[in-house]
């Protein structure tokens, strides 16, 4: 059937600040989106509105008490800045929005959504510092409790929660919430989230009561290759919580942390540490210690500490949560007693162990990446991490065991201890992560690049565990920032990253130093509480780039505001301390580019090509803001460094001693002259080439080479590196069996010191998967893909890359681009979403080889044929489904 649509459908995907029915923004003007829901081609949206109201009644008559946008003349859908009624704490608004077409007929109005304020000031806090100080190392965790009566049943009931420390909190028996080391990691000695969570269906008239559990997590437990302690202030852990409950009669019972709650260290969790793991004796449980009725008079009085005076913010980006679960592949026994499992994925979370065992029995868990020839774990790499779970059983029957605030970064787990012969139920690996949304799909014609694109985002769901972070398994799992920003492009075509990264980039900007530098990790660790050095370059410029490609992907023009004088400050820093131009000055660790294959990168070049792309990123970031002044002064900058630069190496149009980093470098940042990029693009070329058609970047360089090729019109060399098989390449690594991205080309020969199997720098090819292999791009002016690129790049039909398939979820809606290519014909798929267009660049001699949807393309319906240049048909669709065929 048919189906004419002559008006758009009802708005769909409402968001507020990224978030879905969000609980707790503190935002007093938050924004909102939604996309427009009109498969017509060339929908587009001419108007909108907006209706917030303070109830579901108001808004059922289609009235807005708190605001009224009235009909707004605006193509917009995202970013909507609410600009009704204040906002007041706690409370919970109601919106829809309907949007009109470039007819003018509107939609229907939207399913209606909700957003609900947290605590907008200090004084919303009533609630108490509390913990237990205990001398012992590694310190048990402290369990807590406190019973409560309610006269009367509830209406509704907001936990507010937070810790220096993690926490897990239960009410009447019962877990609040599926996050996992909440309240996350800041950096503490400044700032801590606080969680909200809609409790009401866990209390009950009569008697309930509260329970937490404290864990030493970031604040106070070992981090970095040191094991250092409290390194964001002194210990115990405390934990600050908030139960606020409307009873059905309209008055307010509040219970709160503070001196009269008990405390135990007596529980059944005698240690949980990052990189430790956890021991946990059952036979210490204490049943009931969470629900009314517990006899605690063996427990303590929780002992009260003074504010920290740290800022409370609230946490306005997904948790970490336990995502998926993952059944073992095979069991082995390489020693007798000794079980393996292989999980199959190198993954990163914990296990849930099931056995039944006599009570006192030790059953140990240990977890690693990689096994050695004789099918025990190998654990060197871990450095000194444990990754060690033990549980004690109390021998009643079947029990479960889930540890509570550790994580591990493994795909083999050596458990022993367990009575009997163990099988693939006995564990179960439970992978977790920040839990952003996944926002692409990737298959192609080849299987090992599309074994690739899930290495690229098992290592992306591997290092984000509220920070991204450098590997998930050794003792490290750092902010490490130059990791950041080269992966950050790929990371955001993966999964929908901005809510998490305008957090993290808060903590970059709170790891600032006073004289404007970055640090190399972000939140800094510092035991002794003084200042971290500055960080290198290409680490620290993950405070301009971050921000920028948060901007690029998603439109955010507010974080960038905020974060300018940030970036602003970084880039004086650079150019005070280097008034020649050329960065020789204040490198820090000055890492050049890390872990390379084989080449050894100019570092004074590397850092002044950073220098220059920094510069001239803050002066765009100026101009989008309207900041005329600053964006002259910042591009003045970069035009120095530019000039110096060039005057330094530039001789006779080739770039002196540059390996093929520098050469990917100076191409796409635009350092290189006009009249100079032929000859450089030829020489990074001939580079490979001499290599074998090889690449020998390190961290830096990789995430620039592919795309550096083919902008340069070496899409075939680009193709040959992706598909390479021998050292150093992705297919070699995925030759040996990887199942996530290796810190090193040679991770499988080189030593343990600095080993990861799941870094995901070089994951940064991802980018290229999809801007160009793909060929689905941001256009020029195009920030949140209001415009959109297509530009895909085939490989031969009797190629092994014939045929791809990308969708990317945009804030938009989803972007498809899907093409196959055979001797006859080229045949391209493209979705672009309502109220957006793009410019399709179909390979083809001339227009007259290209149909589309049947059609002739200069007859079918929505496309305008712009011109032909350099074997591309280019053309200009809005919104819709278009099927583009190329007689070859
Ligand atoms: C980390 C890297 C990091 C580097 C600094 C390493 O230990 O694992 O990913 O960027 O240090 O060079």
């Amino acid at each position: 059937m048919t189906h004419y649509v002559t008006a758009p459908l009802p708005p769909q995907q409402l968001r507020c600040e990224y978030l879905e029915n969000p609980l707790g923004i503190e935002e007093t003007r938050p924004r909102l989106s939604w996309q427009v829901n009109d498969p017509r081609r060339g929908a587009r949206q001419t108007a909108y509105q907006v209706l917030v109201a303070s109830s579901v009644a108001v808004l059922a008559q289609d009235r807005g008490d708190l605001w009224d946008s009235g009909k707004v003349i605006s193509d917009r859908t995202t970013h909507i800045e609410y600009a009704g009624a204040p906002l007041r704490s706690r409370q919970r608004c109601y919106w829809k929005v309907r949007t009109w077409d470039q007819h003018d007929q509107p939609s229907p109005w939207s399913e209606v959504h909700w957003w609900e304020m947290g605590l907008l000031s200090p004084e919303d806090w009533f609630a108490e510092w509390i913990g237990l100080r205990d001398e012992t190392a590694p310190p048990p965790c402290v369990y807590l409790r406190k019973p409560f009566t309610l006269g009367k049943p509830v209406r509704r009931a907001r936990l507010y929660a937070t810790a220096l420390g993690v926490y897990e909190l239960r009410l009447n028996g019962r877990r609040v919430g599926d996050h996992i080391l909440a309240p996350e990691w800041t950096n503490y000695r400044r700032r801590v989230l606080y969680q909200t969570y809609d409790v009401t269906n866990l209390l009950t008239r009569g008697e309930n009561a509260i329970g937490a559990i404290l864990g030493d997590g970031w604040y106070i437990g070992e981090l970095g290759w040191q094991l250092q302690r409290n390194n964001f202030g002194e210990p115990p852990a405390r934990l600050l919580v908030q139960l606020e409950i409307e009873l059905e009669d309209g008055s307010v019972q509040h219970v709160a942390s503070d001196g009269s709650w008990k405390a135990t260290n007596q529980g059944p969790i005698r240690y949980s540490g990052l990189y430790a793991g956890e021991l946990y004796d059952a036979r210490m449980e204490m049943p009931g210690w969470d629900q009314a009725g517990f006899a605690d008079e063996a427990w303590q009085s929780a002992e009260v500490f003074a504010d920290p005076g740290i800022v409370r913010n609230a946490q306005m980006h997904p948790p970490i949560r336990i995502t998926q679960e993952l059944k073992p592949i095979s069991v082995s026994e390489p020693t007798p007693g000794v079980h393996v499992f292989d999980l199959g994925q190198n993954m990163v979370g914990f296990c849930r162990l099931r056995a039944s065992a006599l009570a006192g029995t030790k059953i140990q868990l240990r977890h690693a990446e990689v096994l050695n020839p004789d099918g025990t774990i190998y654990v060197d790499n871990l450095r000194k991490a444990k990754a060690t779970d033990i549980y004690i059983a109390k021998g009643e029957g079947v029990e479960t065991f889930v540890p509570h605030f550790t994580y591990h970064g493994f795909r083999y787990v050596e458990l022993t201890g367990f009575p009997g012969k163990p099988d693939l139920d006995t564990i179960t690996g439970l992978v977790v992560h920040s839990d952003a949304p996944r926002s692409a799909t990737f298959i192609t014609s080849s299987e090992m690049v599309n074994q690739l694109y899930q290495n690229i985002v098992w290592g992306q769901r591997g290092n984000m565990h509220s920070v991204l972070t450098d590997c998930p398994q050794r003792d490290e799992r750092l902010g490490w920032m130059g990791d950041a920003q080269i992966f950050v492009r790929t990371a955001c075509m993966n999964m929908d990253m901005a809510a998490f990264l305008t957090k993290f980039v808060r903590d970059m900007a709170d790891s600032q130093l006073p004289n404007g530098a970055y640090t190399d990790v972000s939140p800094y660790v510092s035991a002794s509480g003084a200042l971290p050095p500055a960080g290198a370059p290409a680490w620290m410029d993950a405070g301009v780039i971050v921000p920028w490609t948060v901007y690029q992907c998603y439109g955010d023009t507010r974080l960038l505001e905020r974060h300018f004088d940030s970036m602003a400050r970084y880039v004086d820093y650079l150019d005070v301390n280097n008034p020649s131009g050329l960065w020789v000055s204040c490198r820090g660790n000055d890492y050049g580019d890390w872990v390379p294959a084989n080449s050894v990168t100019d570092k004074t070049m590397l850092a002044t090509l950073y220098f220059f792309y920094s510069a001239s990123l803050v002066a765009q970031a100026a101009r989008i803001l309207g900041r005329e002044e600053a964006a002259r002064k910042y591009q003045a900058i970069a035009n120095r460094v530019r000039r110096a630069f060039n005057a330094h190496y530039l001789k006779d149009d080739h770039y002196d001693r540059a390996t093929q980093t520098i050469h990917a470098l100076v191409l796409g940042m635009g350092v290189v002259p006009a009249r100079a990029r032929a000859s450089v693009a030829r020489d990074l070329v001939a580079d490979i080439e001499r290599r074998g058609w090889h690449l020998s970047t390190g961290f830096v360089g990789t995430k620039w080479l592919l795309p550096a090729l083919s902008d340069n019109g070496y899409d075939e060399v680009a193709q040959r590196l992706l598909l390479n098989r021998d050292y150093p390449s992705w297919g070699y690594m995925i030759e040996k069996g990887a199942t996530t991205i290796w810190e090193r080309w040679n991770s499988d020969t080189m030593g343990p010191e600095m080993n990861s199997r799941n870094h995901f720098a070089f994951g940064s090819v991802g980018e290229w998967l999809f801007r160009y292999l793909a060929g689905i791009d941001i256009a020029p002016n195009g920030a949140g893909y209001r415009k959109i690129v297509i530009y895909p790049r085939p490989g031969k039909p009797e190629g092994e890359l014939n045929y791809v398939k990308a969708i990317y979820e945009s804030i938009h809606g989803p972007i498809v681009s899907e093409w196959r290519i055979t001797p006859e014909r080229f045949e391209l798929n493209v979705q672009i979403p309502a109220n957006t267009q793009a410019t399709v660049y179909i390979p083809a001699v001339s227009a007259a080889r290209v149909m589309e949807s049947g059609k002739p393309l200069r007859q079918a319906e929505g496309v305008s044929y712009v011109k032909t240049v350099r074997g591309r048909v280019v053309c200009e669709v809005g919104a819709g489904t278009y099927a583009f065929t190329v007689r070859r």
